[in-house]
Formats: C-alpha cells, sequence, structure tokens
C-alpha cells in the first residue's frame, strides 16, 4: 500500500512517518511538505535514503503538483497533517491559515476524489470545540460538542473538518477526522510550550508564562496519537469524527515547573508575561468513543513521557539549536540544492 502523508516534515507528521514505516513494513510513505518555517527536512534525515520513502517538496495548494503526484503514485491511503499550527501565528496573520489549511484540505480532498483514494484521514484538534471553564472539572467535549472555535488556527482546522466530512457526505469518499488534545515528545519544533521552555531553560533565558499560566491542557505523547491515527485508518467508520485524548489534564505553570524539576533548573526563569489573546481556559477531552469503539488508549503516562521527552531534547541538542539560530533552512538546499 502507498500512504501520502502532508505536513511530515513537522512534529507530528515525521513522528507518523517514522511509526509507519515501523509499523508497516513493506509499505511505500509518500511525504508532501512545503517546508515552511515550521518544517524541517533533517528532522526526515534518518529515512530520506529509506527505499520505501520518497519527500516531495510541494505546496499543499498547489493543485497541478498534487494531480502530478497521484497520477504517478496513486496513494491509497492519504493522512493530511499539513497545517499552519501556532495559534500565536494565525492571531498575528490569519490570511496563511485559512490558504493552507482551509484551501489546501479542499485541494487535496478533490484530488483525492479525482484518483478515487481509498481512505482519506484528516488530523484535527481539540481546539475547534472552543474552551471550558476551569470551575467544572467533569465537563469534557464529546465528539458531539458544538464547534466554538476561538482563534483563527482553530476556526480554519473547524472549516478543514467540516469539508471533510462534506465530501465523505456528499461525494462518497471515505473520510474521517480526529481531534486530539495537545501533543508532546521529539521532534516538536521550539516555538510550542515544551520544547520552548526545555529550550529556554537549558539556555538558563527565562520562561515565558501567559497570564497566570492556570489555563488547562490536556496531554498526549505523540507516539499514542500515531498509533490512534493508524488505527482509524484500519477499523474506523468513513464519516465518523473520533477524539484522542491523553486523559492527562495540567495547567501551563506546574507544566513548566514539571520541566524546571526535569532538568534540574530553577523556578526563578519563570517570568509572568501578558495574556495570548483569547486565550482558551481549557481543553479536555472524552476519548471515550475511540476507545470503546476501536479499543485505544494511551499507553504512555506523562511520567514516563515527559522524562523520554526531556532525554529526547538533552541528546539531540543540535537539531533544536540549529532551529532557534535559522540554520535548519538550509538543510533542504544542502539536501536537494544539486539534485
Ligand atoms: N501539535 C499538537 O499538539 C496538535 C494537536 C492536535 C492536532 N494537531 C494537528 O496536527 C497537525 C500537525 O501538527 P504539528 O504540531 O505537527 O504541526 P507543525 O507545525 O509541526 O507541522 C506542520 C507541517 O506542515 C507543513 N506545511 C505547512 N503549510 C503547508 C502547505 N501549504 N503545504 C504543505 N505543507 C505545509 C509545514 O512545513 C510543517 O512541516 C496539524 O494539522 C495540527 O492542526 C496538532
Amino acid at each position: 500500500m502507498t500512504v501520502l502523508v502532508t505536513g511530515g516534515a513537522g512534529f507530528i507528521g515525521a513522528n507518523f512517518i517514522f511509526y509507519w514505516l515501523k509499523a508497516h513494513p513493506g509499505d511505500r510513505v509518500l511525504c508532501v511538505d512545503k517546508l515552511t518555517y515550521a518544517g524541517n527536512l533533517s528532522t526526515l534525515s534518518a529515512v530520506l535514503e529509506h527505499p520505501d520513502f520518497r519527500f516531495v517538496k510541494t505546496d499543499l495548494c498547489d493543485r497541478e503538483a498534487l494531480d502530478r503526484l497521484f497520477a504517478e503514485e496513486h496513494p491509497g491511503t492519504v493522512v493530511n497533517f499539513a497545517a499552519e499550527s501556532h495559534v500565536d501565528r494565525s492571531i498575528e496573520d490569519p490570511e496563511v491559515f485559512l490558504r493552507t489549511n482551509v484551501m489546501g484540505t479542499a485541494a487535496l480532498l478533490d484530488v483525492c476524489r479525482k484518483y478515487g483514494t481509498l481512505r482519506f484521514h484528516q488530523v484535527s484538534t481539540d481546539e475547534v470545540y472552543g474552551d471550558l471553564p476551569l470551575d467544572r472539572p467533569g465537563l469534557r467535549f464529546t465528539e458531539e460538542s458544538p464547534l466554538r472555535p476561538s482563534s483563527p488556527y482553530s476556526a480554519s482546522k473547524a472549516s478543514a473538518d467540516l469539508l471533510t466530512l462534506a465530501c465523505f457526505r456528499t461525494y462518497g469518499l471515505p473520510a474521517t477526522v480526529s481531534r486530539c488534545s495537545n501533543n508532546y515528545g521529539p521532534w516538536q519544533f521550539p516555538e510550542k510550550l515544551i520544547p520552548l521552555m526545555i529550550a529556554n531553560a537549558l539556555q538558563d533565558k527565562p520562561l515565558p508564562v501567559y497570564g497566570t499560566g492556570k489555563n488547562v491542557r490536556d496531554w498526549l505523547y505523540v507516539e499514542d496519537h500515531c498509533r490512534a491515527i493508524d488505527l482509524i485508518l484500519r477499523r474506523g467508520k468513513p464519516g465518523e469524527v473520533y477524539n484522542v485524548g491523553g486523559n492527562c489534564e495540567m495547567n501551563n505553570l506546574a507544566m513548566i515547573k514539571r520541566v524546571c524539576q526535569e532538568l534540574g533548573k530553577p523556578e526563578s526563569l519563570i517570568t509572568y508575561v501578558t495574556d495570548r489573546k483569547g486565550h482558551d481556559l481549557r481543553y479536555a477531552i472524552d476519548a471515550g468513543k475511540l476507545q470503546q469503539e476501536l479499543g485505544w488508549q494511551p499507553a504512555t503516562r506523562f511520567d514516563e513521557g515527559i522524562r523520554q521527552t526531556v532525554r529526547w531534547y538533552l541528546e539531540h541538542r543540535s537539531w533544536w539549536e540549529e532551529i532557534v539560530s535559522g540554520k535548519y533552512l538550509d538543510y533542504y538546499e544542502k539536501m536537494y540544492g544539486d539534485r
């Protein structure tokens, strides 16, 4: 089988490619990525020469390029990770989020329909549900919760979900959607909370916390997310939405303190900064459907996952240092410039 993974030079997409090549030996994996600031080809260096792997630098919005690739490779399964993914950036400049997350997904769905893709999966986020109050811990998002996105990022992801489901209903494209809580683990770009805190702490720089730090997120180790998507692709029902969550709620301040503890760094590095506009208070996912229907549950306990993650950033210092310095942007030129 040939699996097309979009956004595979980013955090979760790359982890998914590593996971898939290991879990499904013999499958061919194609990666389409535009290599925006968030895409880092060096992340994929371990598989670039793999006989079953092919990297194609393409914009999801480039319909002709997608069409050429599908005509050549006829991928049976398509998993769409490619997105602009940083909420803060969406608040500063929403347009690129609409372009990639909405128009890019629409282009991909069209080409999947044209070539009769057997399975399409849209990787979405719990942020499409908006937020929950801090004082009602019993409330959690189910797949039936209304879509109430708060940021341009989550609004664009909600649009992509709806386009995917409409494509199933109207054209019969066998498509599913998963809405996952916050992921953490190796290869995450150091603008996101956990790697930013690790990188700053290791450099003895301030650890910026938005507002009071009381905003709650539900954390899931990235490999558990990859396993959930695999299961949904194999056993999920087309037309359905599946929530994926870590059952591990923690406020941002507690998370940052935990990172300090793992690294042996002082909490005095923590500094409070002006809160994000429209900052969601609490996300909490009810992943009961995925658990009951497909037997999924998170395998990595938080204690173990955060320890592994911190160790990974300690052992891969050059990876994130090249990002912080901007040097990683040269990697594509080095690998592909003269090919
Ligand atoms: N990180 C999380 O905690 C989380 C949680 C739930 C859902 N998600 C979703 O999972 C997906 C992956 O998230 P991530 O954290 O790995 O993101 P990321 O920002 O690390 O990676 C995104 C990748 O998409 C690529 N990309 C961006 N625009 C593109 C375009 N126009 N054409 C082709 N490629 C393009 C980038 O180059 C990058 O490699 C996203 O759809 C995101 O909404 C993320």
